[in-house]
């Protein structure tokens, strides 16, 4: 069986100079599906990808330290081929015995991957019967090892891939009410698709992190030296003209929240000069780094109270203690929550993990962007591929 997996995982260094994995959240979401396959006699051939290799292998984003990890989690005998495909692949599959795994090396070595060649396609789906897609994380991408795989061998879905979708389409189909979004991090641009999604269909929507500048400027207050750029900025008030527009959206109106106060600091580093702001009107100088208490206590009755909770992206510069009680106090408020909460990727999922309450929310999401375009509505390549199969 023909298994693409999401291990994209973050590595670290170690004194020897040899990498290792440094988050495994990834490759333990993906157990259960490898545990069953197993169980009931399959040979497994996993394919990942792990970083963005930009001209074919690149030694340090071999996938030897996932495998490393993957044995100590499975005690399976786990081996990893040295290329994508070829003879050599071909031999090795050939070689797996009932239970065994056989990870290919990282999948974006081989040119076709990313190009959705459907001749690299057809080699991958060379090595096996049946293709599982498993990857959520990678579901976004129309690449052959995500799609084009998938039309070339009977094909399911696996097990995370199967609980991410229903769980995040759940939310936003039939979620229980009242609905909060809390949407953090830098960038309007990039989540401005979800912030729209949820203006429509949500009870409220609550802004924060560096991307509730761009906000608060376009409401007209001084934002100093915070991160702010005019394309942001734009994004915000068409945001907030939605959010007042009576008609829009049907049949309710969500309430779109920014902060009442903040913490500014005179520049981004653990030992700034920093204090609590009383209001939003950022000195010259100054940027805001974090959602003050007022606004964290606001947010946090709002997350208590839901009945539905979707957090994505960080309140602050949560890496930096003096910037942190934002991000801490609304993991402690969706982590305390007697609702549905459900926590998207990237940053808001390491905060979680930094302030240990990862096991504390219904649904920590293995996504990133897929998490993002799944909720903004958009439809994931990798799971269309898997229902136009099953249609
Ligand atoms: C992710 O980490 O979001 C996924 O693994 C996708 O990686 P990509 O953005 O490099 O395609």
């Amino acid at each position: 069986m023909l298994v693409r997996v999401d291990f994209n995982v973050p590595l670290k260094s170690g004194p020897d100079g040899a990498n290792s994995v440094a988050d495994d959240t990834r490759i333990v979401s993906a157990l259960p599906t490898i545990e069953e396959l197993r169980s009931r006699g399959a040979r497994l051939i996993l394919v990942s990808h792990l970083g963005r290799p930009k001209d074919g292998v690149d030694p340090t984003l071999s996938l030897a330290p996932v495998v490393k990890c993957l044995r100590e989690l499975t005690g399976a005998k786990v081996t990893l081929a040295p290329e994508v495909v070829g003879e050599r692949a071909q031999e090795m599959a050939q070689e797996l015995e009932d239970g065994e795994i056989l990870v290919l090396e990282n999948v974006r070595f081989a040119a076709g991957e990313t190009s959705n060649d459907p001749a690299f396609a057809r080699e991958l789906a060379d090595l096996a019967d049946v293709y599982v897609n498993d990857a959520f994380g990678a579901a976004h991408r129309a690449h052959a090892s995500t799609e084009g795989v998938a039309h070339l061998l009977p094909s399911a879905a696996g097990r995370l891939l199967e609980n991410e979708v229903h769980t995040l389409t759940g939310i936003l189909e039939n979620p229980a009410r009242p609905l909060v979004a809390v949407i953090g991090g830098a960038k309007v641009a990039d989540k401005i698709g979800v912030i729209d999604r949820f203006l429509a269909l949500a009870d409220s929507v609550m802004i924060g992190g560096a991307m509730c500048f761009p906000f608060l400027a376009a409401q007209g207050h001084s934002v100093g030296a915070s991160l702010c750029d005019e394309e942001d900025i734009e994004h915000a008030r068409q945001a907030l003209s939605r959010a007042s527009d009576t008609h829009f959206p049907q049949p309710g109106r969500s309430r779109l929240l920014v902060p009442n106060d903040l913490v500014i600091g005179d520049r981004l580093a653990a030992d700034a000069e920093c204090r609590v702001l009383d209001g939003v009107e950022v000195p010259q100088g100054w940027m805001g780094l974090d959602i003050g208490p007022s606004t964290a206590e606001g947010y946090s009755n709002e997350i208590t109270r839901a009945g539905t909770v979707f957090w994505n992206g960080p309140m602050g510069a949560f890496e930096l203690e003096p910037f942190a009680a934002g991000t801490r106090a609304v993991a402690q408020a969706v982590a305390s929550a007697s609702g549905v909460t459900v926590v998207g990727g990237g940053d808001s999922a390491a905060a979680l993990v930094e302030f240990g309450l990862q096991d504390q929310v219904t649904h920590l999401s293995t996504g990133g962007g897929a998490t993002l375009e799944l909720v903004e509505g958009k439809a994931l390549p990798g799971v269309t591929a898997l229902q136009e199969k099953e249609a």
